[in-house]
């Protein structure tokens, strides 16, 4: 638990976390990338109000997320999301905004431009009512996903998957965490986007590529597991296996399905492979996926049969794998690393 207590902030402390005396409501908003949304969570793992404004129409006409459009579409979203989590939560639970115990934002890391609207939102409320203010950073938060509707208790090992991170995490408490091992190079969501491009799916590549995988043979193309030490990953060798395997078809028609079953099947083998040795080597027996590439089909099942080995397998559902708001109220609930003055700043990239 942290005392809280703003620059800007009047009352004496409030209580946060999980020994504080009374319920906390935490509102966070998130808006680090293409996804404006807010949310409301009760202690952490019970979401009262949950709202996110995607904007994957607007980029998938260029293909990527432009930052410069997705912070102007944040700011026409913003007040939007923050009304209709307060009305959910009214209407679920009769809160009302004086009842929130504290406000939170992403501080980073994320697109700049796009982290500056939902942020100075967060703290605006915050000094409005007159309540605390915490950063939250979204990686903890997708950590943190796993909270939400379970008993989960640390310590667990946990593999977080994202558009630009992939590590392997121990988490040794709630505040406490080490990362053990890391991509060199691209990270898992970045490589599914990029060979998504290569064989000519429109964005969001990730989830069309794992539709399709799941139609093809995941043996019929033998794609390299890329040797790099310890608990580390890289991925781009893969991309460029991939690269070369199309341009061979050239002329011809394109085995699609059965490219993306056989990528699919190579990145899900790495990631279980260098997770199942952080497990041995910790000896720990709670293991969570994270981030959006958590979604993946493949992933969850290849992590989730290690159930079948005697180990306790988490994954928030989909709404809670992308990016989500529900995630950093709870990591500003658990997280007691996060930041509390109302002067933070964003941050692009993990210093
Ligand atoms: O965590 P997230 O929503 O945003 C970041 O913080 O990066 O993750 C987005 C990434 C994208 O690269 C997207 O293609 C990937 O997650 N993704 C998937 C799937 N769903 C989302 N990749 C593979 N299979 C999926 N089903
Ligand atoms: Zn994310």
């Amino acid at each position: 638990m942290k005392n809280i207590k703003n620059k800007l902030f009047s009352q004496e402390t409030v209580e946060i976390g999980p020994n504080s005396n009374y319920d906390n409501y935490i509102m966070a908003i998130e808006s680090s990338c293409d996804e404006t949304a807010c949310a409301i969570v009760k202690n952490g793992r019970e979401v009262i109000a949950n709202v996110v404004a995607s904007q994957i129409k607007t980029h998938a006409q260029f293909g990527g997320v432009i930052p410069e459009i997705a912070a102007r579409e944040h700011l026409d979203s913003i007040n939007i999301v923050i009304e209709e989590a307060f009305r959910q939560a009214k209407e679920n639970v009769g809160l009302k905004p004086e009842d929130i115990t504290a406000f939170a934002g992403t501080v980073g890391p994320g697109l700049v431009g796009c982290l500056l609207v939902g942020l100075n939102a967060a703290k605006t409320l915050a000094l409005t009512y007159d309540k605390p203010f915490i950063g939250v950073n979204h990686l903890n938060a997708h950590l943190c996903g796993n909270y939400i509707d379970t008993d989960l208790k640390p310590p667990f090992m946990a593999l977080l998957v994202s558009g630009g991170h992939t590590q392997i995490i121990d988490v040794k408490s709630y505040s406490e965490q080490e990362i053990i091992g890391e991509t060199v190079d691209d990270a898992v969501g970045e490589a599914y986007d990029k060979v998504a491009r290569l064989i000519g799916l429109p964005y969001p590549g990730g989830p069309r590529l794992d539709k399709l995988a799941q139609e093809g043979n995941p043996f019929a193309y033998k794609l390299p597991e890329a040797r790099v030490d310890e608990l580390n990953f890289s991925f781009s060798g893969l991309k460029t296996a991939v690269l070369r395997l199309v341009k061979s078809f050239e002329g011809k028609e394109l085995p699609v399905n059965d490219i993306c079953a056989s990528f699919q099947e190579t990145v899900s083998s790495t990631l279980l492979h260098k997770l199942k040795k952080a497990l041995e080597e910790s000896g720990y027996k709670q293991v969570v996926i994270a981030g959006g590439v958590a979604a993946n089909s493949e992933i969850r099942k290849k992590i989730f049969d290690l159930q079948n080995e005697g180990y306790t397998v988490f994954a928030p559902p989909m709404k809670y794998c992308t990016d989500n708001a529900a995630m950093v109220a709870s990591c500003a609930y658990f997280n007691t690393n996060t930041f509390d003055d109302v002067n933070v700043e964003v941050f692009s990239r993990v210093k």
